[in-house]
């Protein structure tokens, strides 16, 4: 009979049998994925492995602080904090297009890791959450439009020049089973029902060329929303949520002045495994007591919209 106990057994040994005794350096993202995947490298390989948390200045609000206490409270998993925002945000300067910033984005997250790969006493082995929908949009988008969608993931290898095996142990599993191993590995509820976040993080979610500025205003906005769907006791009927700051400014009304300020998209959708969704069905009424909080408490946006694509068409992230 199959069970999540046996799953992770069979993982463990395999990991023991890939790593031997080398070292392993795992990409924590904050992510539920790289956080099964780094506790479970643990129980398999012990101290052979460090956890680099590389905070390249696209995460949330309060994001950093929380998965870096989180690990620390809960584990005794060494742990990087790499503070990389200077050097993520100053190569994404002027950059636009989704595909360059993506691919900006995994070479410098390479750099990083092998730096911190040399730093650990040289590490062989990179640790990655991958799913399988990740495997399976990386090989059935090539050639599509979109011909690298998850270029920064690596699926299918590393660049040559990286020198890192990849160590993968979800490779096979949908994002409910990485859930279940999750809580098979005793990880915190919390952090099991975590949306899903991507690893170019709020990038993605700010079309167009990025500022410190707008990822600011991005960041409030969205923490009001997620404070919404607390609230209102949604979360977790929601696979993923988020604001995106949109690339044009709108001109509106505030007491007897006008403001020229960003408008915004709310996302929020249902889906099983990501690779599609439908968008969630919120209240008018939900719908018009966020947007008034976000004008009221955030600066610099006077316009939010709701973004009413499924996918597909749309995707789920605005790039
Ligand atoms: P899309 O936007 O392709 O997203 O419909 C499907 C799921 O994948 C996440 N996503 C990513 N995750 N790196 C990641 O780690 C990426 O480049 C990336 N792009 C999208 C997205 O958040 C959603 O859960």
């Amino acid at each position: 009979d199959w069970t999540m106990a046996g799953y992770r057994d069979e993982a463990i040994r395999r990991i023991r049998e890939q790593v031997g005794d080398g070292k392993v350096i795992c990409g924590l993202s904050g992510g539920v994925d790289s956080s099964v995947a780094a506790v479970l490298i643990h129980e398999a390989i012990g101290d052979q492995l460090t956890c680099v948390f590389v905070d390249h200045g696209l995460l949330r609000q309060g994001e950093a602080e929380e998965v870096v206490t989180m690990f620390r409270d809960n584990y005794n998993i060494p742990l990087v904090h790499a503070d990389e925002s200077e050097l993520f945000l100053g190569a994404l300067k002027g950059v636009s297009d989704p595909e360059t910033k993506r691919k900006t984005i995994g070479r410098l997250f390479i750099d990083v890791f092998q730096k911190h790969a040399a730093e650990v006493g040289g590490a062989e082995f990179l640790a990655q959450g991958t799913l399988y929908p990740d495997v399976i949009e990386s090989v059935s988008f090539s050639g599509g439009p979109s011909v690298t969608i998850k270029s920064h993931h690596n699926v299918g290898g590393l660049p040559e020049k990286m020198g890192l095996k990849l160590v993968e142990p979800l490779r096979e599993l949908f994002k409910d089973e990485v859930r279940a191993l999750g809580r098979e590995l005793g990880l915190p509820e919390r952090f099991i029902g975590r949306h899903p976040f991507p690893g170019p993080g709020l990038a993605i979610r700010c079309p167009g060329e990025i500022t410190r500025e707008k990822l600011e205003i991005l960041r409030r906005a969205d923490a009001v929303y997620i404070d919404q769907i607390r609230r209102h006791g949604l979360y977790d009927d929601i696979w993923q949520a988020f604001v995106a700051i949109l690339p044009v400014r709108t001109v509106g009304v505030m007491g007897d002045s006008r403001t020229y300020d960003y408008a915004c998209a709310l996302r929020a959708v249902t889906s099983v495994d990501g690779m599609t969704a439908d968008y969630y069905p919120f209240t008018h009424e939900f719908l018009g007591e966020t947007a008034t909080r976000i004008i009221n408490e955030v600066k610099g946006i006077n316009r939010v919209t709701y973004d009413i694509t499924s996918k597909p068409p749309g995707t789920i992230e605005w790039e």
